[in-house]
């Protein structure tokens, strides 16, 4: 009868860590406490035993009942609980979903971008290229004379005797003509370095757009077309090219072409100074000093190159008139765009 009883607890036990909720937990009472439970029909047997035994048995089953109320009233307490938490957890599915602040291109890529897709158009690739350069492809390969001021300790972050931070894209003429044969089409965007104090017109670093095309019979027309079909769709109206005498190392001639003034279509404004021409680069035809630093012939070849400032073009697309503003990292600017 004792092994009757134990295994009862044992077999009540196992089915209690199942039980789940309060309906289960009812159903498991009737069936072990209830008037035809497991126990009441223990207790309706006990007539056959001795009277010895049934005070035994009967006090055993008092225990188990004793047991069994007890764990129900913990069994309780712990599904209400599970109820409880649950309630608090509820997640309403129908919720219309809460949106979630979503980052976007700063203007500088917005405008590089566009400058890609639109040479890309016209044929050109673009080209990766370093930061650091040396000496050599900064200024030796470009034709630029010892002495020449850029070279001076004011205007370069120099490295060691040898390395530097480029000032200029325009070692990348060379560096790409060493590795590809003629003829070609390429852009290199990236950030150039210079000893300069900042204002709002002049950062120690900031971005050009290196260009270079070298083919056989090319000549300033073909700047000045490709440029002016840049510009044009760049702003998305007719844009006039204007070129200026200039002067640099590596560029015979050299000019710096204006573009007519896209606020006030060439009339004159305060933005061109009234002149109608805004600069916008420089540029020229390729020296034949640079074509054999890179091992071409100067008299088979012929090529414009030009650079001009990033940064420029997102200050006059945005009219942003303090170019600082792009690299602060000023979150109440960065979100206009
Ligand atoms: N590298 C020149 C500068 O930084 C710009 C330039 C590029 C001029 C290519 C001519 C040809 O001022």
């Amino acid at each position: 009868m004792q092994n009757i009883i134990e295994d009862l607890k044992k077999k009540f036990k196992e089915e209690m860590q199942k039980v789940s909720d309060k309906k289960l937990l009812e159903d498991l009472r009737v069936r072990y406490l209830g008037r035809n439970g497991e126990l009441n029909k223990i207790l309706r047997g006990l007539k056959e035993l001795s009277e010895e035994e049934r005070v035994q048995v009967g006090r055993y089953i008092n225990e188990f009942k004793k047991e069994i109320s007890e764990l129900m009233e913990t069994a309780e307490e712990k599904i209400k609980q599970m109820a409880e938490d649950f309630s608090k957890e509820w997640l309403d599915v129908t919720a219309p979903g809460a949106k979630l602040p979503q980052g976007h291109l700063h203007p500088r890529t917005i405008v590089l971008r566009k400058v890609e897709e639109i040479f890309q158009s016209l044929g050109f690739s673009v080209v990766d290229s370093r930061e650091m350069e040396t000496d050599y492809y900064n200024f030796q390969a470009l034709n630029f004379p010892k002495d020449h001021p850029a070279r001076d300790m004011q205007d370069t972050f120099y490295i060691t005797d040898e390395l530097l931070m480029r000032t200029q894209t325009s070692p990348n003429q060379v560096r790409y003509m060493e590795k590809h044969n003629p003829p070609l089409r390429i852009i290199v965007p990236g950030k150039v370095f210079r000893r300069d104090a900042s204002d709002a017109t002049h950062e120690s670093q900031f971005y050009q757009v290196e260009g270079l095309m070298v083919d056989k019979h090319i000549s300033i027309g073909h700047f000045k077309a490709v440029i002016g079909e840049f510009f044009s769709q760049l702003y998305g109206q007719k844009i006039k090219i204007r070129l200026r005498p200039s002067y640099f190392p590596f560029t015979e001639p050299s000019f710096e072409p204006d573009i007519s003034c896209t606020f006030c279509d060439g009339r004159g404004c305060r933005i061109c100074k009234n002149t109608g021409w805004l600069e916008m680069a420089g540029a020229g035809m390729v020296h034949p000093f640079v074509f054999k630093s890179a091992g071409y012939s100067p008299y088979e070849w012929q090529g414009f190159a030009f650079g001009f400032g990033l940064d420029r073009l997102v200050m006059m697309k945005y009219k942003i008139n303090d170019m600082r503003v792009l690299n602060f990292g000023d979150l109440r600017f960065l979100k206009q765009f």
